[in-house]
Protein backbone atom coordinates (compact mmCIF):
# COMPACT_ATOMS: atom_id res chain seq x y z
CA UNK A 1 0.00 0.00 0.00
CA UNK A 2 1.26 3.59 -0.99
CA UNK A 3 1.76 5.63 1.76
CA UNK A 4 -0.93 8.84 2.03
CA UNK A 5 1.32 11.20 2.79
CA UNK A 6 4.91 11.35 1.81
CA UNK A 7 7.42 13.94 3.50
CA UNK A 8 11.23 13.89 2.89
CA UNK A 9 13.96 16.50 3.76
CA UNK A 10 10.73 19.14 3.74
CA UNK A 11 11.85 22.52 5.41
CA UNK A 12 10.41 25.67 5.53
CA UNK A 13 12.28 28.54 5.80
CA UNK A 14 11.03 32.69 6.91
CA UNK A 15 12.61 35.31 6.28
CA UNK A 16 12.16 37.91 8.97
CA UNK A 17 12.57 41.73 9.76
CA UNK A 18 15.39 42.00 12.70
CA UNK A 19 13.62 44.80 14.63
CA UNK A 20 16.54 46.78 16.55
CA UNK A 21 15.66 48.50 19.66
CA UNK A 22 16.00 52.69 19.66
CA UNK A 23 14.83 55.46 17.81
CA UNK A 24 18.79 55.67 15.89
CA UNK A 25 18.55 52.01 15.25
CA UNK A 26 15.35 51.71 13.88
CA UNK A 27 15.91 54.46 11.55
CA UNK A 28 19.05 52.94 10.42
CA UNK A 29 17.22 49.82 9.82
CA UNK A 30 14.92 51.68 7.24
CA UNK A 31 17.57 51.72 5.03
CA UNK A 32 19.25 48.74 6.21
CA UNK A 33 17.02 46.10 6.71
CA UNK A 34 18.21 42.91 8.05
CA UNK A 35 16.97 39.92 8.02
CA UNK A 36 16.94 36.25 9.75
CA UNK A 37 15.79 33.09 8.80
CA UNK A 38 13.61 31.33 11.03
CA UNK A 39 14.15 27.72 10.15
CA UNK A 40 10.40 26.53 10.89
CA UNK A 41 10.69 23.23 9.48
CA UNK A 42 13.99 21.76 9.21
CA UNK A 43 14.13 18.77 7.07
CA UNK A 44 11.77 16.33 8.21
CA UNK A 45 10.98 13.08 6.60
CA UNK A 46 7.94 10.61 7.24
CA UNK A 47 5.49 8.48 5.65
CA UNK A 48 1.47 8.07 6.83
CA UNK A 49 -0.53 5.14 5.61
CA UNK A 50 -4.62 5.22 5.35
CA UNK A 51 -6.42 5.47 7.94
CA UNK A 52 -3.49 6.47 10.64
CA UNK A 53 -4.43 9.00 13.32
CA UNK A 54 -1.55 10.08 14.42
CA UNK A 55 -0.07 12.53 17.04
CA UNK A 56 1.99 15.70 15.92
CA UNK A 57 3.45 16.87 19.11
CA UNK A 58 5.89 19.92 20.22
CA UNK A 59 6.05 22.93 22.22
CA UNK A 60 5.35 26.16 21.19
CA UNK A 61 6.83 27.08 17.94
CA UNK A 62 8.16 23.74 16.97
CA UNK A 63 6.61 24.35 13.48
CA UNK A 64 3.39 22.10 13.44
CA UNK A 65 1.10 24.34 12.39
CA UNK A 66 3.54 25.49 9.24
CA UNK A 67 3.97 21.40 8.47
CA UNK A 68 0.31 21.13 8.80
CA UNK A 69 -0.28 24.16 6.40
CA UNK A 70 2.15 22.59 3.67
CA UNK A 71 0.37 19.79 3.67
CA UNK A 72 -2.74 21.15 3.30
CA UNK A 73 -1.40 23.28 0.44
CA UNK A 74 -1.46 26.77 2.28
CA UNK A 75 2.50 27.01 2.13
CA UNK A 76 4.91 26.74 -0.51
CA UNK A 77 8.10 24.36 1.50
CA UNK A 78 11.47 26.37 0.78
CA UNK A 79 12.85 22.49 -0.23
CA UNK A 80 12.25 18.74 -0.23
CA UNK A 81 9.33 16.58 -1.27
CA UNK A 82 5.79 16.27 -0.61
CA UNK A 83 2.88 14.21 -1.37
CA UNK A 84 -0.63 14.28 0.12
CA UNK A 85 -2.66 11.52 -1.78
CA UNK A 86 -0.08 11.45 -4.80
CA UNK A 87 -0.79 15.39 -5.18
CA UNK A 88 2.12 18.36 -4.55
CA UNK A 89 -0.27 20.07 -2.35
CA UNK A 90 0.57 23.72 -3.17
CA UNK A 91 -0.70 22.85 -6.60
CA UNK A 92 -4.24 23.50 -4.99
CA UNK A 93 -5.73 21.02 -7.51
CA UNK A 94 -9.48 21.09 -7.26
CA UNK A 95 -9.17 16.83 -6.84
CA UNK A 96 -7.13 17.70 -3.88
CA UNK A 97 -9.08 19.82 -2.31
CA UNK A 98 -11.75 18.09 -2.39
CA UNK A 99 -10.21 14.79 -0.61
CA UNK A 100 -8.63 16.99 2.57
CA UNK A 101 -9.43 19.70 4.80
CA UNK A 102 -7.83 21.30 7.80
CA UNK A 103 -9.26 22.50 11.21
CA UNK A 104 -7.50 25.18 12.99
CA UNK A 105 -8.78 25.59 16.30
CA UNK A 106 -7.45 28.82 16.28
CA UNK A 107 -9.22 30.21 13.69
CA UNK A 108 -12.87 30.02 12.58
CA UNK A 109 -14.13 29.09 8.64
CA UNK A 110 -17.69 29.51 10.09
CA UNK A 111 -19.53 32.59 8.97
CA UNK A 112 -19.78 34.71 12.17
CA UNK A 113 -23.41 36.50 11.62
CA UNK A 114 -25.01 33.53 10.00
CA UNK A 115 -26.49 30.32 11.48
CA UNK A 116 -23.89 27.19 10.96
CA UNK A 117 -26.18 25.56 9.07
CA UNK A 118 -25.43 28.57 6.31
CA UNK A 119 -21.80 27.80 6.12
CA UNK A 120 -22.55 24.23 6.41
CA UNK A 121 -24.71 24.63 2.88
CA UNK A 122 -22.03 26.57 1.26
CA UNK A 123 -19.84 24.09 1.82
CA UNK A 124 -21.92 21.77 -0.01
CA UNK A 125 -22.34 23.68 -3.51
CA UNK A 126 -18.29 24.51 -3.43
CA UNK A 127 -17.80 20.70 -3.05
CA UNK A 128 -20.55 19.55 -4.99
CA UNK A 129 -22.40 17.48 -3.12
CA UNK A 130 -25.60 16.14 -3.76
CA UNK A 131 -29.30 17.42 -1.30
CA UNK A 132 -29.06 13.08 -0.68
CA UNK A 133 -25.58 13.02 0.12
CA UNK A 134 -25.55 16.09 2.41
CA UNK A 135 -28.15 15.91 4.49
CA UNK A 136 -26.97 12.13 5.44
CA UNK A 137 -23.93 13.07 6.25
CA UNK A 138 -24.77 16.36 8.22
CA UNK A 139 -28.10 13.81 10.19
CA UNK A 140 -25.00 11.63 11.06
CA UNK A 141 -22.54 14.53 12.16
CA UNK A 142 -25.27 16.41 14.17
CA UNK A 143 -25.93 13.44 15.94
CA UNK A 144 -22.35 12.39 17.05
CA UNK A 145 -21.75 15.74 17.99
CA UNK A 146 -25.08 16.41 19.67
CA UNK A 147 -25.94 19.75 18.56
CA UNK A 148 -29.40 19.40 16.83
CA UNK A 149 -30.41 22.68 18.15
CA UNK A 150 -27.37 24.86 17.84
CA UNK A 151 -26.77 24.27 13.93
CA UNK A 152 -29.48 27.08 12.86
CA UNK A 153 -28.48 29.97 16.01
CA UNK A 154 -26.13 32.56 14.64
CA UNK A 155 -22.39 31.66 15.14
CA UNK A 156 -21.50 34.37 17.17
CA UNK A 157 -24.02 33.55 20.09
CA UNK A 158 -22.89 29.50 20.54
CA UNK A 159 -19.99 28.57 23.20
CA UNK A 160 -17.06 27.76 22.16
CA UNK A 161 -17.63 24.18 22.44
CA UNK A 162 -20.71 24.42 20.36
CA UNK A 163 -18.78 26.53 17.71
CA UNK A 164 -15.96 23.82 17.76
CA UNK A 165 -18.51 21.07 16.90
CA UNK A 166 -19.92 23.19 14.12
CA UNK A 167 -16.42 23.97 12.48
CA UNK A 168 -15.39 20.49 12.34
CA UNK A 169 -19.24 19.59 11.10
CA UNK A 170 -18.30 22.32 8.27
CA UNK A 171 -14.33 20.65 7.28
CA UNK A 172 -16.28 17.26 7.31
CA UNK A 173 -19.01 18.06 4.70
CA UNK A 174 -17.03 16.56 1.82
CA UNK A 175 -16.07 13.76 3.79
CA UNK A 176 -12.40 13.90 3.08
CA UNK A 177 -10.09 11.50 3.30
CA UNK A 178 -7.32 13.38 4.80
CA UNK A 179 -7.93 15.42 7.86
CA UNK A 180 -5.21 17.75 9.57
CA UNK A 181 -7.02 19.14 13.05
CA UNK A 182 -4.41 22.03 14.76
CA UNK A 183 -5.37 22.43 18.26
CA UNK A 184 -8.96 21.30 18.01
CA UNK A 185 -9.31 20.84 21.40
CA UNK A 186 -7.95 24.19 22.52
CA UNK A 187 -9.74 26.31 25.51
CA UNK A 188 -12.59 23.73 25.74
CA UNK A 189 -13.92 22.25 28.90
CA UNK A 190 -13.20 18.66 29.92
CA UNK A 191 -16.31 17.31 28.98
CA UNK A 192 -16.75 18.88 25.48
CA UNK A 193 -12.69 18.18 24.72
CA UNK A 194 -13.63 13.87 25.64
CA UNK A 195 -16.66 13.97 23.64
CA UNK A 196 -14.20 15.71 20.65
CA UNK A 197 -11.74 12.92 21.33
CA UNK A 198 -14.92 10.29 21.37
CA UNK A 199 -16.09 11.72 18.05
CA UNK A 200 -13.02 12.13 16.05
CA UNK A 201 -11.91 8.38 17.76
CA UNK A 202 -15.30 7.03 16.15
CA UNK A 203 -14.69 8.61 12.86
CA UNK A 204 -11.28 7.68 12.00
CA UNK A 205 -12.37 3.84 12.44
CA UNK A 206 -15.71 4.11 10.93
CA UNK A 207 -14.57 6.22 7.55
CA UNK A 208 -10.80 4.90 7.91
CA UNK A 209 -9.92 8.79 7.53
CA UNK A 210 -6.01 9.85 7.54
CA UNK A 211 -5.46 12.43 10.66
CA UNK A 212 -2.94 14.70 11.69
CA UNK A 213 -3.91 15.65 14.95
CA UNK A 214 -1.89 18.64 16.93
CA UNK A 215 -2.37 19.40 20.35
CA UNK A 216 -1.40 20.62 23.42
CA UNK A 217 -3.19 18.59 25.88
CA UNK A 218 -1.54 15.11 26.46
CA UNK A 219 -4.99 13.12 27.10
CA UNK A 220 -6.24 13.67 23.63
CA UNK A 221 -2.59 12.33 22.32
CA UNK A 222 -2.65 9.42 24.93
CA UNK A 223 -6.67 8.29 23.91
CA UNK A 224 -6.11 8.61 20.32
CA UNK A 225 -2.92 7.97 19.03
CA UNK A 226 -0.87 5.14 18.61
CA UNK A 227 1.83 6.86 16.67
CA UNK A 228 3.55 9.88 17.62
CA UNK A 229 5.43 12.15 15.74
CA UNK A 230 7.42 14.38 18.48
CA UNK A 231 8.85 17.54 16.73
CA UNK A 232 11.12 20.59 18.13
CA UNK A 233 12.63 23.46 16.77
CA UNK A 234 11.41 22.36 13.13
CA UNK A 235 13.31 18.78 13.52
CA UNK A 236 11.91 15.40 14.02
CA UNK A 237 12.83 14.22 17.61
CA UNK A 238 10.71 10.76 17.74
CA UNK A 239 8.82 8.81 15.59
CA UNK A 240 7.17 5.88 16.19
CA UNK A 241 4.64 4.22 19.04
CA UNK A 242 3.25 6.18 22.42
CA UNK A 243 3.98 3.23 24.14
CA UNK A 244 7.52 2.24 23.09
CA UNK A 245 8.16 6.24 24.12
CA UNK A 246 6.40 5.52 27.24
CA UNK A 247 8.63 2.40 28.36
CA UNK A 248 11.76 3.76 26.86
CA UNK A 249 11.68 7.12 28.88
CA UNK A 250 9.36 6.74 31.79
CA UNK A 251 11.14 4.19 33.50
CA UNK A 252 10.06 6.26 36.67
CA UNK A 253 7.12 6.86 38.45
CA UNK A 254 6.11 10.26 40.33
CA UNK A 255 4.99 9.39 43.80
CA UNK A 256 3.36 12.16 45.82
CA UNK A 257 3.06 12.31 49.67
CA UNK A 258 0.45 14.84 51.64
CA UNK A 259 1.45 15.00 55.29
CA UNK A 260 -0.59 15.44 58.11
CA UNK A 261 1.91 17.78 59.58
CA UNK A 262 5.15 19.91 57.97
CA UNK A 263 8.09 17.62 57.26
CA UNK A 264 11.47 19.08 56.87
CA UNK A 265 13.01 19.34 53.55
CA UNK A 266 16.33 17.24 55.12
CA UNK A 267 14.74 14.30 56.72
CA UNK A 268 13.53 13.26 53.10
CA UNK A 269 16.34 14.00 50.96
CA UNK A 270 17.54 10.87 52.09
CA UNK A 271 14.88 8.70 50.77
CA UNK A 272 15.50 9.87 46.67
CA UNK A 273 15.23 12.12 44.36
CA UNK A 274 12.58 15.26 44.66
CA UNK A 275 11.09 16.70 41.92
CA UNK A 276 9.01 19.31 44.22
CA UNK A 277 8.54 20.19 47.75
CA UNK A 278 6.61 21.49 50.08
CA UNK A 279 6.18 21.58 54.08
CA UNK A 280 2.78 19.75 53.54
CA UNK A 281 3.98 17.88 50.08
CA UNK A 282 6.32 16.14 48.30
CA UNK A 283 6.80 14.54 44.78
CA UNK A 284 9.67 11.90 44.65
CA UNK A 285 10.51 10.30 41.18
CA UNK A 286 10.86 6.59 41.56
CA UNK A 287 12.50 4.03 39.49
CA UNK A 288 9.45 1.53 38.37
CA UNK A 289 10.58 -1.50 39.94
CA UNK A 290 10.72 0.20 43.52
CA UNK A 291 7.30 1.91 43.65
CA UNK A 292 5.57 -0.56 45.89
CA UNK A 293 8.38 -1.02 48.44
CA UNK A 294 9.17 2.49 48.55
CA UNK A 295 5.42 3.87 49.13
CA UNK A 296 5.25 1.24 52.04
CA UNK A 297 8.37 2.67 53.53
CA UNK A 298 6.87 5.71 53.17
CA UNK A 299 3.42 5.31 55.04
CA UNK A 300 5.43 3.17 57.85
CA UNK A 301 8.39 6.34 57.94
CA UNK A 302 5.92 9.52 57.63
CA UNK A 303 2.76 11.18 59.08
CA UNK A 304 0.97 10.22 55.68
CA UNK A 305 -2.19 11.39 54.91
CA UNK A 306 -2.54 10.88 51.42
CA UNK A 307 -0.61 8.67 48.69
CA UNK A 308 -0.47 9.26 45.25
CA UNK A 309 1.17 7.30 42.55
CA UNK A 310 1.19 8.71 39.14
CA UNK A 311 3.05 8.30 35.37
CA UNK A 312 5.42 11.05 34.33
CA UNK A 313 3.40 13.54 32.28
CA UNK A 314 4.38 13.04 28.14
CA UNK A 315 4.91 16.80 28.11
CA UNK A 316 8.11 15.65 30.47
CA UNK A 317 8.61 12.62 29.00
CA UNK A 318 8.84 15.07 25.53
CA UNK A 319 11.47 17.18 27.16
CA UNK A 320 13.37 14.66 28.15
CA UNK A 321 13.43 13.41 24.48
CA UNK A 322 14.72 16.17 23.31
CA UNK A 323 17.28 16.93 25.49
CA UNK A 324 18.65 13.16 25.41
CA UNK A 325 18.87 15.04 21.35
CA UNK A 326 20.55 17.44 22.03
CA UNK A 327 22.80 16.09 24.60
N1 LIG B 1 4.45 33.54 8.52
C1 LIG B 1 5.51 33.45 9.30
N2 LIG B 1 6.52 34.33 9.22
C2 LIG B 1 7.61 34.23 10.00
N3 LIG B 1 7.79 33.27 10.93
C3 LIG B 1 6.82 32.36 11.07
C4 LIG B 1 5.63 32.39 10.28
N4 LIG B 1 4.85 31.36 10.64
C5 LIG B 1 5.51 30.71 11.61
N5 LIG B 1 6.69 31.31 11.88
C6 LIG B 1 7.70 30.86 12.86
O1 LIG B 1 7.99 29.51 12.59
C7 LIG B 1 8.15 28.77 13.79
C8 LIG B 1 7.18 27.61 13.83
O2 LIG B 1 5.85 28.11 13.97
P1 LIG B 1 4.58 27.15 14.01
O3 LIG B 1 3.39 28.02 14.01
O4 LIG B 1 4.69 26.15 12.93
O5 LIG B 1 4.76 26.43 15.40
P2 LIG B 1 3.77 25.44 16.17
O6 LIG B 1 4.52 24.18 16.42
O7 LIG B 1 2.47 25.33 15.45
O8 LIG B 1 3.58 26.18 17.58
P3 LIG B 1 2.27 26.29 18.53
O9 LIG B 1 2.26 25.06 19.37
O10 LIG B 1 2.58 27.51 19.35
O11 LIG B 1 1.07 26.45 17.68
C9 LIG B 1 7.99 29.79 14.91
O12 LIG B 1 9.24 30.24 15.30
C10 LIG B 1 7.18 30.89 14.27
O13 LIG B 1 7.42 32.11 14.90
MG1 LIG C 1 0.54 25.83 15.93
Amino acid sequence: MQPVIKVKNLTKHFKVHKRRSGLKESVKSVFHRKYETVKAVDGISFNIDQGELIGFIGPNGAGKTTTLKILSGLLYPTSGEVKVLDYFPFDKKHEFLKQISLVMGQKNQLIWDLPAEETFKLNQKVYEISDKDYNEIVNELVELLDVKGVINKQVRKLSLGQRMKCEIIASLIHQPKVLFLDEPTIGLDVVVQKKLREFIKGYNKKYKTTIILTSHYMEDVKELCERVIIIDEGKIGYDGKLDALVKKYADTKNITLVFLKPVDKKRLEKYGEIVEYDQYKVTFKVPRTKVREFASKMLKDLPVDDVDISEIPIQEIIRQVFENGRA
